[in-house]
């Protein structure tokens, strides 16, 4: 079988929509680098941009994407629902399109599963949690404003809450999780896939100032290939069956992230990546009122 021409692809999610295989990230991207670099991407061929209202630059993105000159239409737009907001769903997504300059989004996330209190954010409401937010964001297909909804850092433990729910009549599209071989989790990976979920990999390139740039197995096998180490990450992922969304504010490096047509990693090599003996998490919960992963495999 010929390898794949992935800046094509597209995941179709459980609505019919799809999902292009390939997006920008944009955490940690600053407002005066964040706009070039969506422009940039776009104008590269992305069409899958993901931000989120805590990243503080959905303006900037939105202006990178008008920039761009690419029609809005062509584009996938994800941005997430901030913490202090669970109880102010309707809000969020409104404050989000009007940052963005777009009037409509095409995942929306609820980026954690944790329903902080907006007044004092070491505090989880004590009569509110992400099932509540969960039935208010189901409502928002109906206006148009919202295309799928979709969940962030959930493990199968609040994936299962979520289900038990009986207000609960909306699947996720998506599950938005920290992906990459020193964090494969695959039981997690199974259950989206059995659950008709799918994953996109965040991190999927180990984050900023990444161990795994200098892994031994994973130059080993970049050199193999005569591909950067990120390419082979990004490849890692895609061959999984998960979205990626690679972050870099480096207009060289956004142009080489996006090399992932015609080539491959063989079963091998997928798994001599999928078995490296360091196992961390790059984005942990200790920040947030309430725990949200309950093991390196959820
Ligand atoms: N849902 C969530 O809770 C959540 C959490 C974390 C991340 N995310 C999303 O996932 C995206 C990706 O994750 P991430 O930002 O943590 O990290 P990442 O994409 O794994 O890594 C980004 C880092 O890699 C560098 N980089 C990019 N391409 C490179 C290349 N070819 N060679 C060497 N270094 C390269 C970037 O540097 P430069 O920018 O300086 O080029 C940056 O320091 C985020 O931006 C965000 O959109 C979501």
């Amino acid at each position: 079988m010929a390898a794949k021409n992935w800046t094509k692809e597209t995941f179709t999610l459980n609505t019919g929509s799809k999902i292009p295989a390939i997006g920008l990230g944009t955490w940690q991207s600053q407002p005066n680098e964040v706009r070039n670099a969506v422009k940039v991407a776009l104008q590269a061929g992305y069409r899958h941009i993901d931000t989120a209202f805590a990243y503080g630059n959905e303006a900037e993105v939105g202006e990178g994407i008008k920039d761009s000159g690419v029609p809005r239409e062509d584009i996938w737009i994800t941005t997430k629902l901030d913490n202090p907001w669970h109880k102010r769903v309707e809000e969020g997504i409104n404050s989000s399109l009007k940052s963005l300059g777009v009037d409509y989004v095409d995942l929306y996330l609820m980026h954690w599963p944790s329903s902080t209190d907006p007044s004092d954010l070491k505090k989880h409401y004590p009569d509110w949690d992400f099932k509540d937010t969960w039935a208010e964001m189901q409502k928002l297909p109906a206006s148009g404003r919202v295309k799928n909804i979709g969940v962030s850092n959930f493990a199968i433990k609040n994936l299962e809450k979520l289900f038990a729910d009986e207000r609960t009549k909306t699947t996720p599209a998506v599950n938005q999780i920290e992906l990459h071989p020193n964090n494969p989790s695959p039981k997690l990976v199974d259950y989206c896939k059995e659950k008709g979920i799918h994953v996109t990999a965040y991190s999927c390139l180990g984050s900023t100032n990444s161990p795994l740039q200098s892994d031994k197995t994973l130059h080993k096998i970049a050199e193999a290939k005569g591909k950067s180490p990120s390419l082979v990450l990004l490849m890692w992922g895609l061959q999984r069956g998960t979205s990626v969304i690679p972050k870099s504010v480096t207009a060289s490096r956004i142009q080489s992230n996006f090399e992932l047509d015609g080539w491959e990693l063989t079963d091998d090599e997928m798994k001599q990546l999928s078995s490296l003996p360091d196992r961390f998490k790059v984005c942990g919960d200790s920040w947030l009122p309430v725990k949200v992963f309950f093991g390196d495999d959820e």
